[in-house]
C-alpha cells in the first residue's frame, strides 16, 4: 500500500491486516473506528496511513513496512557503516536503489570484500549475528606463505585469541606455493577480525579476505558494489536457518 496515498478506510484496515473489507465496513458503521480522535462512521471516509492517527476499538493502527533482505558485494576501501565521520564512501552509498532503510548485519573490515547482508528485519538482523544460532560463515583467505599442517590443525580445532580460544572451524586449501596461500574458512561465530587474527596467531597474516557466503546465501557472481534483493524463497531458507518462523 502507498502509505502517503488516501484511502478508504476499510481499504486500510483490510490490507493492514486488521479484518477482511467486508468486516472494516462493519466496523466503521458500529463506530469502533477513530480518525484523529475523532469517530468515522461514514464507508466513504479517507484517511493516510503512517500519516493520520488511525484506530479501531482504541488501539492504533501501524503501517505494515515490507521486511527486506538485501545481499551486497562489499568492495575494499568501503566501510560497514550507514555514516561515515572520516567521509570516506559506506555501504549505504550502495543501497541508496532500496525505498526503505536497511541496516548491515555485522560488519567486513574496510579492507575486505565480499558478501554483505542488509536488512530492515531486527530480528533476523540479530539472530543472524548471535553466537547462539552459530550461522556458518564462509571465507575465501589469501594468507603470506605456506601454513603446517599444525598451524591448519590449530584454524581448524580451536586458536588462542585474547578473547578466549575459537570455536571449530572448517578448512580447505585451495592453492598453495611458497609465498602463498589460498584457502578456505567457515567459522560458526563472529568475534571482530577473527579470521584475521586466526591467521596472524599461526604465523599466516591475511593478505586478501572475501567472504562468499552466510548462511545459505551464496555470493554467487555478484559484483563488487552491486546488490541483490533476495526473493522471497532465499529469505525463508535464511529464517528458517535462525530458528524463524517453524
Ligand atoms: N574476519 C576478519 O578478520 N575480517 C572481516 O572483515 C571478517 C572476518
Amino acid at each position: 500500500m502507498n502509505q502517503m496515498q488516501a484511502e478508504r478506510l476499510q481499504k486500510i484496515l483490510s490490507e493492514a491486516g486488521i479484518t477482511s473489507r467486508r468486516k472494516a465496513e462493519k466496523l466503521i458503521l458500529q463506530g469502533r473506528v477513530t480518525v484523529n480522535g475523532k469517530v468515522v462512521s461514514e464507508l466513504g471516509t479517507k484517511a493516510v496511513l503512517g500519516k493520520d492517527d488511525i484506530c479501531v476499538d482504541g488501539k492504533a493502527i501501524k503501517a505494515e513496512t515490507e521486511k527486506v533482505v538485501v545481499a551486497l558485494f562489499k568492495p575494499k576501501s568501503c566501510v560497514t557503516t550507514l555514516h561515515d565521520p572520516q567521509g570516506r564512501p559506506t555501504v549505504a552509498d550502495l543501497v541508496k536503489s532500496i525505498p526503505v532503510r536497511v541496516y548491515p548485519v555485522g560488519r567486513l573490515d574496510y579492507d575486505a570484500e565480499g558478501l554483505l547482508l542488509m536488512t530492515n528485519d531486527g530480528e533476523l538482523a540479530h539472530r543472524l549475528q548471535h553466537p547462539r544460532y552459530k550461522v556458518p560463515k564462509t571465507y575465501l583467505v589469501k594468507i603470506r606463505g605456506r601454513p603446517l599442517e599444525e598451524a591448519l590443525g590449530r584454524l581448524q580445532q580451536g586458536v588462542e585469541l585474547e578473547d578466549g580460544i575459537t570455536a571449530p572451524a572448517e578448512l580447505q586449501i585451495l592453492e598453495d606455493d611458497k609465498k602463498a596461500t589460498w584457502l578456505t574458512l567457515t567459522l560458526r561465530e563472529g568475534r571482530n577480525h577473527q579470521v584475521k587474527r586466526m591467521c596472524a596467531a599461526v604465523g599466516c597474516p591475511v593478505l586478501r579476505l572475501r567472504r562468499t557466503k552466510i548462511g545459505p546465501i551464496d555470493l554467487g557472481n555478484l559484483q563488487p558494489g552491486r546488490i541483490r534483493k533476495l526473493k522471497a524463497r532465499e529469505v525463508r531458507v535464511l529464517r528458517k536457518a535462525v530458528g524463524l518462523d517453524g
